[in-house]
């Protein structure tokens, strides 16, 4: 943006008070902070850069879109190296505590850099600003920080944006949790042919290792007429797939004004024109439910895949982690799914080192991997989270142990999948061309209905289109192909 225009946007005046209803104040602090940042891009002689730094799963993802709309509505302009941009927001995961560390480690490389750039800003937001430890640690420690918010009061960011620009403090807002949902504000995709979509928010499931639930908040779903009508814009904006987000998928819909079912939504969203192809994330297996495997079935658009996280193979483990299934339940149901949709492709999240795992629990989980053949399975090592439950269980497991048992679990996993994925070989399969490929430069990569990745010969023009792409040669994950 020219910082002509940037001036003339400044000169527009604004009522003293806000509106009380979302999201029209969150548009009027939309027009605040772009007042305030016209006349730091004065001042600066240029426009004014920003960068958002996502860690973790979609969820967090999609929350840096939303972020994004709101910046770029601002009148800031995305700079991708960190280091150079202007105002610099890390959008945090807390689910692990190496998540915490690796922000640490950068937010002090970032301090360093804010110290030769006065104008600098920085903010923190997402999961790990939920707990109450770190942002004190923050308040000591991080005093450069400009702003931090969590995850109930994303939806302000405007509003605590354009707060830090007039105080010239660090401003800190962190709510317990929220029943609200805020629609309609700013969205800036990172895809033009592809986006996330949340359905809902929170988790109540309470699984003992797990912190979701306390930085989340209770679990609330949108209203499917919001949800429609937002993948109906997107379509008509050039969106072909959607990935459908909640922390779990099955339970949503449980808790609306008139309740409905996760296989319900999915037919509706099945309806829209244009729409050609529906991811979901994520699905707890204790509340799949058989309409859901039925609704699979039939459609013609929901993708081949289903990441069903087992977390563990042993009965007795998955009981202390609250998960609610056993062992032969979640084999059942794998085998349903299967019988169902036969080209589905499974993938799933594994712990290893839970508290009082023994080498016969960790052989089950090895089990469930050979019955289940995963094609692709993320593997974690347990990690302590206080306030959960897990965290005082007595019996944590040697670090020693569980690097070998990690190490032994991560060579099966990569056994199966590496045989899982080459079945396709010489198939023809529909195939949604995504980019260029990053080593060559002739091949553009596109991803099949269950998710692997093919690389074939082609031009940018194709990409976000659908092509039939037949697999020449599997290289252990991904393929090799060609256009036919
Ligand atoms: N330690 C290790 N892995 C964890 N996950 C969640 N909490 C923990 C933890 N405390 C993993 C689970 C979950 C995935 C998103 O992260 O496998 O499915
Ligand atoms: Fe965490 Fe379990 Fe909720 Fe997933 S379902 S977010 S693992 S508590």
């Amino acid at each position: 943006m020219s910082i002509e225009k940037i001036q003339t946007a400044s000169t527009n005046s604004i009522p003293d008070t806000p509106p009380s209803a979302e999201p029209e104040r969150q548009y009027y602090y939309m027009e605040k902070a772009k007042q305030h940042l016209a006349r730091m891009s004065a001042e600066a002689g240029r426009p004014l850069t920003f960068c958002v730094t996502t860690f973790g799963c979609q969820m967090n993802a999609r929350d840096s879109e939303k972020l994004t709309g709101i910046l770029e509505r601002i009148g800031y302009v995305e700079e991708p190296d960190e280091e150079k941009a202007d105002f610099v927001i890390y959008n945090t995961c807390t689910v692990r505590e190496n998540a915490n560390q690796r922000v640490y480690g950068r937010l002090g490389q970032l301090g360093r850099i804010k110290k030769k750039k006065p104008h600098m800003m920085i903010a923190l937001c997402g999961c790990m600003m939920q707990e109450p430890h770190v942002v004190e640690k923050l308040k000591t420690s991080y005093r450069f920080v400009d702003l931090i918010f969590g995850t109930h009061n994303i939806y302000k960011f405007a509003e605590l944006l354009a707060t830090r620009m007039e105080s010239g403090r660090m401003v800190i807002d962190i709510w317990k949790d929220t029943d609200k949902i805020v629609e309609d504000l700013p969205v800036e995709r990172k895809y033009p042919f592809k986006s996330g979509v949340n359905i809902m928010f929170g988790c109540n499931n309470f699984c003992s290792y797990c912190i979701v639930p306390y930085v989340r908040g209770r679990e609330r779903s949108r209203d499917p007429k919001a949800i429609i009508r937002e993948i109906e814009r997107l379509v008509a904006d050039g969106v072909v797939e959607v990935m459908l987000l909640g922390q779990n998928v099955n339970s949503y819909g449980k808790t609306l004004p008139e309740p409905m079912t996760f296989a319900q939504l999915l037919e509706e969203v099945e309806k829209i024109d244009g729409l050609e192809r529906i991811r979901f994330m994520t699905s707890h297996p204790k509340d799949l439910s058989d309409e859901l495997i039925e609704v699979m079935r039939r459609s013609k658009k929901i993708c081949r895949h289903l990441h069903l996280p087992v977390q563990s193979g042993s009965s007795r483990i998955l009981q202390k982690m609250n998960r609610r299934y056993t062992k032969e339940q979640y084999l059942a149901l794998v085998d349903k799914i299967k019988a169902a949709v036969p080209d589905i492709s499974l993938t799933t999240d594994i712990i290893v080192g839970f508290p009082g795992e023994t080498e016969e629990d960790f052989q089950e989980t090895l089990d469930v991997v050979r019955k289940v053949r995963y094609d692709s399975a993320f593997t974690f090592i347990y990690s302590k989270r206080s306030g959960t439950p897990a965290a005082v269980m007595e019996d944590q497991v040697p670090e020693d142990v569980v690097k070998d048992r990690f190490n032994r679990l991560l060579a099966e996993v990569q056994k199966i999948s590496a045989e899982v994925c080459a079945v396709h070989q010489g198939t023809v399969q529909e195939v949604l061309v995504e980019c260029r490929n990053d080593h060559d430069e002739h091949l553009m990569t596109g991803r099949m209905s269950n998710n692997l990745l093919v690389h074939f010969p082609g031009d940018e023009s194709l990409i976000g289109k659908l092509v039939n792409v037949r697999l020449d040669e599997c290289r252990g994950f991904y393929y090799i192909g060609e256009i036919v």
